[in-house]
């Protein structure tokens, strides 16, 4: 039996993910911050005889109080840990700051994988084959890190803030091999590409009615979608940190993967931890 902990575990490809895990015999914990989505996948949890294996633990992940407070209890529960999933994600239309003062999206989809993904790796690195998935956006839209303005204080808008995030994911893999030299994990970065999930539902209109259409024609389910990451986990590549844009794999070449720009925000983001 291994042991899975997944951040965003109570919805879309998450949450199908945990129950990919639990159906074949795996225990997870599903962190996410809305307790209506926890019972619901507690209760899915228990209709396939899974409720043993199954946690939900709440925590605001938006926030770095929030994201401590999940590492704290994961590790109070937890002697060893297979498996790591980043799967968070809420669509900002207009910016917001968090209790920490941070732009959201920044905070939510970024700082929450640096903060979790560095602190675990301990408990990581006690299992025999530890494996860290972090769903983004590697190879996918366009977008930057705006070095000059992170918290996009100017010029805002909810896809900017998104592709900053998946930017910032990719630097954030090609960095952690560099932050634990000597770790037995493998950090694979993944773009799921278009799956049917609630992910369009915060959108304002008429996006959200022209992806919902979309997703209605080309997106993948969330059951079909989560295989291919599951065997990933199961077998990742022998490299450190890898990146796939659904199934194939992409080299970790460019400006998005430069492991001196990786260095430059892990600079930054220590900065901001630490105020
Ligand atoms: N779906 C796609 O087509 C697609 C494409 C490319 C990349 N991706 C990536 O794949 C991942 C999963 O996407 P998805 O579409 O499956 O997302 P989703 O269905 O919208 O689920 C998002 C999850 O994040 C949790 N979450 C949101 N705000 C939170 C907060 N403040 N604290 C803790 N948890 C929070 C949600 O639970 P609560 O609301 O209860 O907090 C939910 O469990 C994301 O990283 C996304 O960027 C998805």
């Amino acid at each position: 039996m291994r042991t899975y902990v997944i951040t965003g575990g109570t919805d879309g490809i998450g949450k199908g993910l945990g129950l990919h895990f639990l159906s074949r015999g795996d225990r997870v914990i599903a962190v996410a911050s809305n307790p209506a989505k926890g019972r619901a996948f507690m209760a899915e949890a228990e209709r396939l005889g899974a409720a043993g294996r199954a946690r939900f633990l709440r925590a605001d992940l938006s926030t770095v109080a929030g994201m401590r407070s999940a590492v704290a209890e994961v590790e109070a529960d937890l002697d060893v840990l297979d498996g790591l999933v980043f799967a968070t994600q809420r669509f900002q239309a207009r910016r917001e700051e968090t209790a920490d003062g941070l732009e959201y999206t920044f905070a939510l989809s970024y700082l929450s994988r640096f903060v979790i993904g560095h602190e675990l790796t301990g408990l990581l690195d006690r299992a025999a084959a530890p494996v860290v998935l972090n769903l983004a956006g590697p190879g996918g839209l366009p977008g930057r890190i705006h070095w000059d303005d992170p918290q996009l204080r100017r010029g805002y808008s909810g896809k900017t803030a998104a592709m900053q995030a998946s930017r910032c994911n990719d630097l954030l893999g090609v960095g952690f091999p560099r932050s634990h030299p000597g770790t037995k994990i493998r950090y694979v970065l993944y773009n799921p590409l278009f799956v049917k999930t609630g992910m369009a539902d915060p959108l304002p209109q008429p996006m959200r009615a022209v992806t919902k259409t979309l997703a209605l024609l080309l997106a993948q389910r969330v059951e079909r979608a989560v295989v291919p990451m599951a065997a990933l986990m199961d077998d990742p590549p022998a490299e450190p940190v890898s990146a796939f844009r659904r199934g194939k794999p992409l080299p970790l070449t460019g400006k998005d993967f430069d492991p001196e720009a990786a260095d430059r925000l892990h600079r930054l983001t220590l900065e901001i931890l630490n105020g």
